[in-house]
């Protein structure tokens, strides 16, 4: 039988200036293999095959990065700046294609449809921009009572789960202004949203300090299906493609990161290792390697989930064991 470790920590890389600023996504990996990391009014980009550095904008003093997401295919990379721009970038050229206007106040949050890419501001309001159109938005979504901290896409790219410092997670179709559903029960910002990819209209969302609970929901018939307090504040989630598992990351106040399967929420792993809350969260295209980030201006590379081809059962006591190897 195969035994491979599951949760190694395997890189550690220096990010000076990476924000402790939990309204902001800085850190993005690319399905060509390309980290895209924010720091402070810059946008580097580390290439995981090559372990290459490049330095892809600088802001100048005025602005700073606030978002970072890559487009789903290619080299396209939108940046979000505390101005309330967008900018859309060419990484294979290093070459700004275009900016689009729109937010008044910072973009903290992006997320791309194929040629759709949805920015969220400070200033309340989600716009839907086509990148492939010549205005700068196509609809704004006026929904949240506060600033927009997280947004992703479903999986088929038909509803949009977004989420806010109003404490509101809010879901919308391709077509409305209007939320098509609402949900109010956490009750502390939700940064924290993550579409299964393996089960239609299945979202997970976690709640910041004063909430730490990590809820499911159907979206196909809207109904609440379980929650989880974990202890702490709930910065990210993110789903694992290759088996039903997801990743939680922490801040105050215990700074770790948490997988779990689903739907028991048994505990599979405790990682630590940040010495700031794990504010930033992103997984490699094999879906093997996450990447988190914190204001301890850190990056930690750890290998959590099992390949898709090896169909390793991903055991409790394997994992187990690298933790405790991790820890000593
Ligand atoms: C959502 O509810 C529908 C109808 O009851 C059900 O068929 C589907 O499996 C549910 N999905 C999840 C993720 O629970
Ligand atoms: C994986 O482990 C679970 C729980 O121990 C067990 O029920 C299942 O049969 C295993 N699957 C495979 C493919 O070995």
């Amino acid at each position: 039988m195969l035994v491979v470790c599951v949760c190694l920590l395997w890189q550690v890389l220096d990010a000076p200036a990476l924000q402790d600023d939990f309204y902001l996504n800085l850190v993005d990996w690319s399905s060509l293999n390309v980290l895209a990391v924010g720091l402070g009014n810059c946008v580097y980009l580390w290439n995981a095959c090559s372990s290459k550095v490049t330095k892809l904008c600088d802001l100048g003093n005025d602005d700073c990065v606030c978002s970072v997401g890559w487009a789903q295919r290619g080299t396209l990379l939108a940046v979000g700046t505390n101005s309330g721009q967008v900018q859309i970038w060419d990484a294979s050229q290093c070459k700004m294609i275009r900016t689009m206007e729109g937010h008044r106040l910072r973009v903290g949050a992006l997320a791309w449809s194929s040629s759709l890419l949805s920015s969220g501001g400070k200033d309340k309001n989600i716009y839907q921009r086509d990148i492939r159109a010549q205005d700068d938005f196509v609809s704004k979504l006026s929904g949240h009572k506060s600033e927009v901290c997280g947004l992703k896409w479903s999986y088929d790219n038909r509803e949009l789960a977004s989420g806010g410092n109003d404490n509101r997670l809010l879901v919308w179709n391709q077509h409305s202004t209007q939320p098509v559903l609402k949900y109010c029960e956490h009750t502390a910002a939700v940064k924290a949203i993550a579409w299964s990819p393996h089960v239609h209209g299945l979202l997970a969302s976690g709640g910041g300090t004063a909430d730490r609970c990590i809820r499911f929901w159907n979206t196909t018939t809207n109904s609440h299906l379980s929650c989880m307090d974990t202890g702490s504040q709930v910065c990210n989630l993110a789903w694992s493609k290759n088996v039903n598992e997801l990743v939680s990351t922490h801040g105050y106040s215990q700074n770790q990161i948490i997988v779990w399967r689903y739907p028991t929420m048994s505990k599979l792993a405790t990682l630590t290792g940040h010495t700031y809350r794990v504010l930033y969260l992103a997984i490699s295209p094999d879906g093997q390697t996450i990447v988190t980030g914190a204001g301890d201006e850190t990056l930690r590379f750890w290998n959590v989930f099992p390949s898709l081809k090896s169909q390793v059962n991903h055991s409790l006591k394997d994992i187990e064991q690298c933790s405790s190897y991790l820890l000593d």
